[in-house]
């Protein structure tokens, strides 16, 4: 026969356990978490503001130096960048390649050999041929071009010196209107 006291341990019951202070305040806590979560999801929609409207699509093949003048400073903000001659309409992608991102110094620029070189800087160059880049380089360059062909609209192609731009009859005047 056990006396009376040396029962008592056995006596904490589940309840007693999930009322301990300690696990009092962490059901407060995930309530109160689960309570925020709810919450959000049926305010969400209200408290984001709306995406600014989409800008028209562009089509039409740039030189560099008209390529410059889509750098994300003028009034309509469109970013657009080259990657191995075809040219991007980043935008969309703005909090990297806007004023003051991180990869602000691609915006309006040649990428290719920033981008196949692991430098976050543009190619001064009038035409940037590339030709002295590495085979790793390129294949870089080239998994860079792939992964902006899944994400954003193709605008052109890049001119080089002499070439002439091709007619994107299609998007015309869009294109007219934007330029
Ligand atoms: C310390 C090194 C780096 C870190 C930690 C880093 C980190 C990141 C992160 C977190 C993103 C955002 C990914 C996303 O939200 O989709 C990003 C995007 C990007 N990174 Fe880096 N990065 C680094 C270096 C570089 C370098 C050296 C380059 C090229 C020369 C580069 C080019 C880019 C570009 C182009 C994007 C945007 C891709 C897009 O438009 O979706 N990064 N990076």
């Amino acid at each position: 026969m056990s006396k009376p006291e040396e029962a008592a341990p056995a006596e904490q019951t589940l309840w007693d356990e999930v009322t301990s202070p300690i696990n009092l305040i962490l059901i407060l806590v995930i309530v109160y978490l689960v309570y925020k979560i709810v919450k959000s999801k049926f305010e969400g929609d209200v408290e984001v503001p709306p995406p600014p409207p989409a800008l028209p699509k562009i089509r039409k093949d740039l030189t560099v130096a008209e390529l410059g003048k889509f750098d994300g400073t003028q009034p309509d903000g469109r970013v657009l960048l080259a990657v191995n001659g075809t040219i991007f309409d980043v935008t969309r992608g703005k909090r990297f390649y806007g004023p003051g991102g991180p990869y602000s110094a691609f915006a309006g620029k040649d990428a290719t050999r920033g981008l196949a070189t692991g430098q976050v800087a543009a190619s001064d160059k009038e035409f940037d041929d590339v030709s002295d880049l590495t085979a790793d380089e390129l294949a870089s360059a080239k998994e860079w071009e792939e992964q902006f062909r899944e994400k954003y609209d193709i605008v052109g192609n890049l001119l080089k010196p002499g070439e002439t731009a091709k007619s994107y009859s299609d998007d015309e005047s869009e294109t007219k209107k934007s330029l």
